[in-house]
């Protein structure tokens, strides 16, 4: 039996043969290595169509057991956690894995004095501290499914989170830090909660120490009731496919979709893709600076270092607070070993020089990692060379919320890499390039939409309480395929370039938003008739959004009425979604059917209006002239 700890070249090429040849036989191995109440009888049972995959099935397990108990032995004294503030003169917070293990008992005992219980959907809306890492494994712990709400997000948007999962229950802090500001996050839940009569309980983490409303019987303080919590706090039996948690992530159409992972494939997903993309080695401190919120935090600040024994650094503050050598200060102060981060946070440190990076050594870098969007050349090497002195492997990891971990990604120090590409599938991932007929390209220098076409044990299972959106949204349009929304390029050698998003998915800062979500919030605006919203290329954030907004009468401010926009999406959606240009139209571009041609609107937010195509087809073609006259 081997585990599949790929060291070399010849590894990888002997793996990835035999996770093809018999994947169920290369992953039973994998998953061998995990402590399980009861192995499986079935590795893997799976459908496309329908789809249903289940991975492990009849394997009992709890993965908190896997993240901790499972290390007490060999690694009790050993980091689990650094905790970094976002102001770099408060204490830093240290737990072992004993301490961390003690913690997720504690809380999960809080948790069930406070009611919750298996399968209850628990919604986590916390900034980044320790505590919102204890409370993710907390629910694990006692089987409640988390749905963890990126504590950006606006009060409307948590709310529809909530609903759409019926959650009982809210675990939240007093108020959060970022950067220079503070941000009263009990208010947003307090007001999402208008709308949200399944929740019964809210645990509120002091970590301002503001005083703040609490609605007796509903909401109690966690300091207070973790006095009265046990320090041991039994793992709940779960099945392999039971629910772990939901991540809601946006779509080209409708709301935001709830992404189901489950317990069993999810784990041995994140430990296997975690130890060999980043090779950690025993005593290495590994930083992924992403929130928790998104899934780059769920898979791997938390689970996949965690299951791995790994120490994971986890990081309160921004890349720019107080100036913006911050991350590499924190490097310095912490040893980090394993660094990993989005293009749009080394694109915004890029721009204030390389003074701020120059200042620290750096010297304890091994490896540097990239995820969230296509990183460009410039990005690249500026990384490369400044931050990782040419000596660290560059691992541009692709893979998305569905997947639960990496997908495309060289194997840091071991298999090639190539600057603004993602390279190889890791082994057990077999990626195809689609034509627009949904015929495989079999060639290399090539290009297509990428699919994945067999199943891996991180994969989405479902939407949650809507299996028909999975369907329709990742595998009706390419029959027997999981189509993946990316297009991508395949060189010569076989390595693949992740193109972006074909499908009206905007990524702004490795953030998804659908274009239909942020125009739905725009036309919430008392003043807008109609809107259409398009992404192009933003030096920091890669995309930008643009937005074309029909008025109901000529704004007297248009000034005035831009920034009536911009507090609307923020309120909709949240500030991260705000557009960042927003041209005021009298018509849009329609067709005779009256579809939208983004196409032309792209072309004009990207400023390239020289070779529109055609717009005979226009039922107004005159409006083009007026929008190209208008641009910004
Ligand atoms: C989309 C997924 C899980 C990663 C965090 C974002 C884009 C992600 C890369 C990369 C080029 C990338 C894709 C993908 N993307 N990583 N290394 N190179 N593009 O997760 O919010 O689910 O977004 O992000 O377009 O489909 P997400």
């Amino acid at each position: 039996m081997t585990n599949y700890q790929i060291k070399t070249f010849e590894d990888y090429q002997e793996a990835y043969k035999a996770s093809v040849e018999d994947p169920a036989g290369f992953w039973a191995d994998i998953a061998g290595t995990f402590k399980w109440h009861k192995k499986w009888n079935t590795v893997l049972e799976w459908d496309f169509e329908k789809p249903d995959v289940k991975w492990f099935v009849g394997a009992k397990l709890n993965i908190t057991e896997n993240c901790l108990d499972r290390h007490l032995k060999t690694r009790g004294n050993k980091l689990a956690l650094i905790w970094e503030s976002n102001d770099p003169k408060e204490r830093f917070i240290r737990y072992t894995y004993r301490e961390l293990h003690e913690k997720v008992c504690q809380f999960a005992n809080v948790l069930k004095n406070n009611g919750a219980k298996k399968g209850d959907r628990i919604c986590i809306y916390m900034p980044m501290i320790p505590e919102l890492a204890i409370a993710v494994l907390a629910c694990a712990r006692i089987g409640a499914v988390h749905s963890v709400v990126f504590a950006g997000f606006s009060a409307a948007s948590m709310a529809d989170r909530i609903q759409d999962a019926d959650c009982s229950m809210v675990l939240t802090s007093d108020g959060l830090n970022r950067g220079a500001k503070q941000i009263p996050v009990k208010r947003v839940v307090d007001e999402a909660l208008q709308t949200c009569p399944s929740v019964k309980k809210v645990i509120v983490v002091e970590r301002l120490g503001w005083a703040v409303n609490m609605v007796e019987g509903r909401d109690v303080w966690y300091h207070e009731e973790v006095v009265n919590a046990a320090k041991e706090c039994p793992a709940e039996e779960m099945d392999a496919e039971d629910i772990l948690f939901i991540l809601y992530t946006s779509g080209s159409t409708g709301k935001p979709k709830g992404v189901v992972h489950t317990v069993g494939g999810y784990m041995v997903y994140s430990q296997y893709s975690f130890s060999n993309v980043f090779q950690p080695e025993e005593s290495d401190v590994f930083w992924c600076t992403a929130d928790i919120g998104w899934i780059t935090g769920h898979t791997y600040l938390l689970y996949g270092p965690l299951l791995n024994g790994t120490t994971t650094l986890m990081f309160e503050g921004i890349p720019t607070y107080p100036d913006a050598g911050r991350f590499w200060q924190v490097v310095d102060k912490f040893g980090v070993n394993i660094f990993y981060t989005a293009p749009t946070a080394i694109r915004s440190l890029m721009g204030a020089g390389e003074d701020h990076v120059l200042s620290y050594s750096l010297d304890s870098l091994k490896v540097l990692g990239s995820v969230g969007e296509p990183i460009n050349e410039e990005a690249w090497y500026w990384y490369y060379i400044h931050v990782g002195k040419e000596e660290c492997p560059l691992v541009d990891t692709w893979w998305q919320t569905e997947t639960g971990g990496i997908m495309i990604s060289s194997l840091a120090g071991v298999t090639p890499t190539k600057p603004s590409h993602a390279a190889f599938p890791l082994p057990g991932i077999q990626p195809v390039l689609l034509d627009s007929d949904g015929k495989e390209i079999t060639d290399n220098e090539v290009e297509g939409y990428l699919c994945m076409k067999f199943p891996w044990p991180g994969m989405i299972r479902t939407t949650y309480g809507d299996h028909e959106r999975c369907r329709l949204s990742y595998f009706s349009t390419y029959k027997g395929y999981y189509f993946t929304g990316d297009g991508a390029k395949r060189n010569k050698d076989g390595l693949y370039r992740i193109i972006g998003r074909v499908d009206d998915v905007i990524n702004v800062s490795g953030h998804r938003f659908g274009t239909a979500e942020i125009e739905e919030a725009i036309n919430h605006n008392k003043h807008v008739v109609e809107s259409a919203v398009v992404g192009y290329p933003h030096d920091v954030k890669g995309q930008g959004i643009y937005a074309f907004v029909i008025c109901n009468e000529p704004p007297r401010n248009v000034d005035h009425l831009r920034a009536e926009i911009v507090e609307t999406v923020a309120k909709k959606i949240g500030k991260i979604a705000k557009p960042d240009k927003i041209q005021i139209v009298s018509g849009l571009p329609k067709t005779r059917s009256g579809k939208i041609m983004r196409r032309i609107l792209r072309k004009v937010a990207e400023g390239d209006t020289s070779n529109l195509g055609d717009t005979a087809t226009l039922l107004d073609p005159d409006i083009v002239d007026e929008i190209v006259k208008g641009a910004l």
